[in-house]
């Protein structure tokens, strides 16, 4: 059996505690290479039925590039309105996409028709494709992060009409957006929602109930 050496135990918490979700970047290109290592990630991950029903598209073109930042902008403007008062305060000055920015965005999407599998474990819930891309990208993340890679996830987005700006076939479903790139800072000892006061992390592991 593969061991792990408590060092390495020790060091893969660390790991996981100073992923950030990470929407500042500085200036710089990421290297083909490593961002090309750092997606292998996917290939390590587990899928329902070993479907793969990731499908990953980089949106590099300055035309689409404009197209992701509007949408944004505009389901950014529709989640303010929901807010009022202290919240809607907190939330118009949140910085929550880095896509001015980030010299790399990845639109990730799940193959809900994936032949790949053959249908395995995705009978019942078919929704468990989709999981298996977020386990994926979880597992992309945190090797990025290991690199001094920063990612932010974007979910404030019109997924059909980005599926719609970004011609991908009908099968596709989008899962994520990903925005990659070098932190600004150093600083990312916490979550910046919990910085600035919108929501604070559980301290404990999870309670579980018994049944
Ligand atoms: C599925 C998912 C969607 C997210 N969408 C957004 C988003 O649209 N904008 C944003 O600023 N952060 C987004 N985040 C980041 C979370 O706000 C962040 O993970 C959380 O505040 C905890 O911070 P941490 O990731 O730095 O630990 C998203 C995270 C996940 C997992």
């Amino acid at each position: 059996m593969r061991s792990f050496s408590p060092a390495f135990c020790t060091e893969l918490i660390e790991l996981m505690k100073w992923r950030r979700d990470v929407r500042h970047f500085k200036p710089g290109a990421v290297d083909a290479g490593l961002l090309r290592d750092c997606l292998a990630a996917f290939s390590l991950s587990p899928s329902v039925g070993l479907s793969e029903p990731w499908r990953l598209v980089r949106v590099n073109s300055p035309g689409n590039r404009l197209k992701m930042l509007d949408n944004f902008k505009s389901s950014n403007r529709d989640a303010l309105a929901g807010y009022s008062g202290d919240k809607a305060t907190i939330y118009a000055g949140l910085k929550l996409s880095g896509m001015q920015e980030a010299p790399v965005q990845l639109a990730i999407f799940c193959d809900e028709e994936t032949l790949k599998g053959a249908g395995l474990g995705a009978k019942t819930m078919p929704e468990m494709r989709r999981y298996s891309v977020v386990t994926a990208i979880m597992a992309f993340w945190l090797r990025a992060r290991a690199e001094g890679l920063g990612v932010g996830w974007v979910s404030i987005l019109d997924p059909v009409r980005l599926q719609r700006d970004l011609a991908v076939p009908e099968s596709w479903r989008l899962v994520a957006y990903l925005c990659i790139g070098w932190p600004e800072k150093d600083d990312a000892d916490k979550p910046e929602l919990e910085k600035i006061g919108w929501e604070v992390r559980s301290p404990q592991a999870p309670e579980m109930i018994e049944r």
